[in-house]
């Protein structure tokens, strides 16, 4: 099967990633737009969608999946980021390196399962290693238990887990994929990019 991934200019990537994220019952938190934007603008950065057919009226197409990375840097100044690189201290190397942070993604429910988040997260890759990123991270929780399954599935490493004080499930867990050109060869997905 071949996966048609949709790379989204920042505005219109936004608003979509602010409308999908609307069916997604895991993240407390929704992103909004302008939030999407404000910390994408100055940077290097990828939005990726995957629509599909709607299982009760297959006319109808709409996202289904995105995933959303942006180069995280040393000296970060939007307060978030700073604190996000204070933390990887020792766990992740910035120096002269390019890291890319995969912020956010994710596949909604109904769509699970059928290869599109792999379809995404090989993209990203070999984006990334094209662009001259070295190492590419994520952050998720212990009680994400899909997400941390598939990050295993993907060969992320931990590198650095947070106890929370009170309740392990909110603990957060840093992970790492390095990037070279074995990672190419581990990808198993046909993939089209196509504009939107
Ligand atoms: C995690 C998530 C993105 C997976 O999306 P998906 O499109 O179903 O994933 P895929 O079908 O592409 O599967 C990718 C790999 O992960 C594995 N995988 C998927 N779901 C899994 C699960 N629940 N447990 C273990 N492995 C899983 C698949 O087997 C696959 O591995 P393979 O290609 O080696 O066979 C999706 O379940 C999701 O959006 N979850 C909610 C997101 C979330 O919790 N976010 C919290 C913030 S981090």
């Amino acid at each position: 099967m071949e996966h048609l991934i949709k790379h989204y200019a920042l505005e219109a990537g936004a608003l979509e990633i602010q409308y999908i994220e609307e069916f997604f019952g895991e993240f407390g938190r929704k992103k909004a737009a302008t939030e999407i934007v404000e910390r994408l603008a100055d940077r290097e950065h990828l939005i990726h969608i995957i629509e599909a057919p709607l299982p009760d009226d297959p006319g109808q197409i709409s996202p289904v999946a995105f995933k959303v990375g942006h180069e995280i840097r040393d000296g970060e100044t939007i307060p978030k980021l700073a604190d996000l690189v204070r933390r990887l201290d020792g766990a992740v190397n910035f120096n002269d390196r390019k890291v890319l942070y995969a912020w956010i993604g994710g596949t909604r429910r109904d769509w699970r399962g059928q290869g599109f988040f792999r379809a995404l997260s090989e993209e990203q890759e070999a984006w990334a290693l094209a662009n001259g990123f070295h190492e590419i991270v994520v952050k998720t929780k212990n009680r994400f238990y899909e997400m941390r399954g598939t990050l295993d599935n993907l060969e992320f490493q931990v590198v650095k887990y947070e106890r929370h004080p009170r309740d392990n499930g909110e603990s957060k867990v840093y992970l790492s994929k390095k990037l070279d050109a074995s990672v190419l060869k581990s990808h198993r997905l046909s993939r089209t990019v196509v504009q939107a």
